[in-house]
């Protein structure tokens, strides 16, 4: 689009008389540059000795205003009702005036050739001065020697500029926590796949909790693209420990049916009473079914000497009953994540490890371990990750040395981490995940979080995320919300983000250094093949009902026969 051969830097435009050390306006010749855009303009400072030196002045094209003066909406009411071509009047069509908002990154020195570090502006910049368009050379200059990391991670190009590549520093991505949001099919987990395949290649541990499977595609694909990596595959297993009564009455409080007070009493005497050894919960329930039905027996032979002669033998019953129901739905929600684990017939699953006795088969240098959710709902979720995350964070807190610093991605992190409006639950997961993100930063915990509805995640843990990816968002409120969390996001930025392509955002925060519009790249590689497209015709084409189904339909056809053969009317 410019000049951009032999020239590092080409005039675009004039600075208007107004400036501050914040922002200036330019008039922008026509079609030089575009919103987003990164320009520059060299301006004279006075600096810390007090000499006047000259600076060259960075800044980002916030807003482009264009307007014909010679183009009055009178013209334009004459012209429409008139039906007038307007070539075919003496009205100028080529005097429009644009106008650029240009807010200030900073300056760097004019002699500065390589390193371009940013410092800040503290003297206006120079009414009338020539603003000029860098080339992508230079641009690329500035943004990798302003980041300045040891380990950059390449993640897009400049949405405006195809040949200005983005890297984020990798250090500040693990050791703090990130927050990537958007709405449905706007880039996150295509996002998510770049960082994660990008941290493989330097052997960091990740953990993913995955809810729907986006990842398994690094399962089959690890041989070819990551032969130097482990890729993990594991299916929940609520195992908990007697630590964890608190937990475990929450799961059985919610999932079961509404306990009155006297009934909630009783159960939590009997979690006091039945020792938890160790094994799942699933079996911890079924030994408080056993003894709960004991005592309803004991209460109805009425015989003395047990401690619960004051309970009632019915709201004993309804305890059991209740307890039957938790088992029920956990049993039917293992049974669902094996049945999707059989759809998958060529990938292992292992169940999830001990985290507790043996972290190291979950966390371990060059290993990429998925914790595959899919089938369970959102409080016995929260409960497997609050446990999970709260065992592992104590090894790194109490530095065991028995597993290194390592990342964990929560996706539809609206599940486990909802903020205090959504969470009529208690989600145990809240607790653990605030914990980590506030003292993750010492132990190496770091935790990049995915939602597409950043309002509804827990507000003290939003805070806590000092990089953001912002990709495409309709909704209102989240837009507010993420004006609110932006630092420079201003209304105009905030209208932009409906009309975002897959795959484009803004990326913010403590891995780059100025926020910038990001064309993040696709790694189609990447990639699950057997979810990756939901394609459901396909599916219903090569549909063929299970033996039972097929059985079932046959006998209710008989039915129907026979039934339309009884021709006996009623009375
Ligand atoms: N950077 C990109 N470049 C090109 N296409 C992209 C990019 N990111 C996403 N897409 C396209 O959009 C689709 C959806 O992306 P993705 O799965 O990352 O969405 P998502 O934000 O995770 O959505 P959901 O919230 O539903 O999980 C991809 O399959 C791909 O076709
Ligand atoms: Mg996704």
């Amino acid at each position: 689009m410019l000049d951009k051969k032999n020239k590092s830097f080409s005039s675009i435009g004039i600075v208007l008389g107004e400036t501050n050390i914040d922002q200036y306006n330019f008039c922008l010749k026509n079609f030089k540059a575009k919103k987003g855009d990164i320009v520059t303009t060299d301006t004279k400072i006075p600096n810390d000795e007090g000499e006047i030196i000259t600076v060259k002045v960075w800044g980002k094209i916030m807003s482009i205003n264009r307007s014909n003066m010679f183009f009055p909406n009178e013209a334009a009411q004459e012209l429409t009702n008139e039906d007038i071509d307007i070539r075919n009047t003496i009205l100028p069509m080529t005097k429009d005036e644009l106008i650029c908002r240009v807010q200030i990154l900073g300056y760097t020195h004019i002699n500065d050739k390589e390193k371009l570090k940013l410092k800040t502006l503290n003297y206006p910049v120079n009414p009338a001065a020539s603003v000029n368009y860098p080339s992508s050379n230079e641009v690329q200059k500035l943004l990798a020697s302003d980041l300045g990391s040891k380990h950059p991670m390449y993640v897009g190009n400049l949405t405006a500029r195809k040949d200005v590549d983005i890297f984020v520093d990798t250090d500040n991505m693990v050791s703090r926590h990130i927050l990537i949001t958007g709405m449905s099919g706007s880039g996150k987990t295509v996002m998510v796949r770049r960082a994660v395949s990008e941290l493989m290649k330097k052997q960091y541990p990740i953990l993913i909790i995955d809810i729907h499977g986006d990842y398994l595609g690094f399962v089959s694909k690890a041989k070819k693209y990551f032969p130097d990596n482990q890729v993990k595959l594991f299916y929940p297993n609520l195992t908990v420990s007697s630590g964890d009564k608190e937990i475990i009455y929450t799961l059985i409080e919610k999932l079961g049916k509404s306990l009155t007070e006297p009934q909630n009493d009783f159960l939590n005497s009997m979690l006091g009473k039945v020792e938890y050894e160790s094994g799942t919960l699933c079996n911890y329930i079924k030994k408080l079914i056993k003894y709960s039905e004991a005592c309803t027996d004991d209460r109805n032979a009425k015989k003395n000497g047990t401690s619960f002669n004051h309970v009632k033998a019915a709201t004993m019953y309804v305890v059991t009953r209740s307890l039957k129901h938790v088992l029920k739905r956990l049993n039917n929600m293992e049974q669902t994540n094996l049945r999707h684990r059989n759809n998958l017939p060529h990938l292992k699953f292992d169940e999830l490890p001990d985290s507790s006795s043996e972290p190291e088969k979950i966390i371990c240098k060059s290993q990429l371990s998925i914790l595959y959710l899919k089938g369970y709902e959102t409080l016995p979720a929260g409960a497997i990750v609050s446990i999970l995350m709260d065992t592992l964070f104590k090894h790194r807190a109490e530095n065991t040395g028995e597993i290194p610093p390592f990342m964990t991605v929560i996706e539809e992190a609206h599940n486990f981490i909802p903020s205090r409006a959504e969470d009529k639950d208690g989600i145990p997961s809240v607790d653990t995940v605030r914990k980590v993100i506030t003292e993750g930063r010492k132990f190496g915990t770091g935790l990049m979080l995915v939602s597409q509805r950043p309002y509804r995640l827990d507000e003290t843990i939003v805070s806590q995320c000092n990089s953001h990816v912002i990709f495409r968002v309709k909704n209102e409120r989240d837009q507010r919300f993420i004006k609110n969390i932006l630092e420079n996001f201003d209304n105009d930025d905030a209208k932009q983000l409906p009309n975002l392509g897959n795959g484009q955002g803004v990326i913010s925060g403590q891995i780059v250094n100025f926020s910038l519009p990001v064309q993040i790249k696709f790694d189609e590689h990447l990639i699950n093949d057997d979810l990756g497209d939901e394609n459901f015709i396909d599916v219903v084409h090569q549909w063929d009902d299970k033996e039972i189904v097929k059985q079932r339909k046959k006998f209710s056809k008989e039915f129907e026969k026979i039934s339309s053969s009884d021709m006996r009317r009623p009375n």
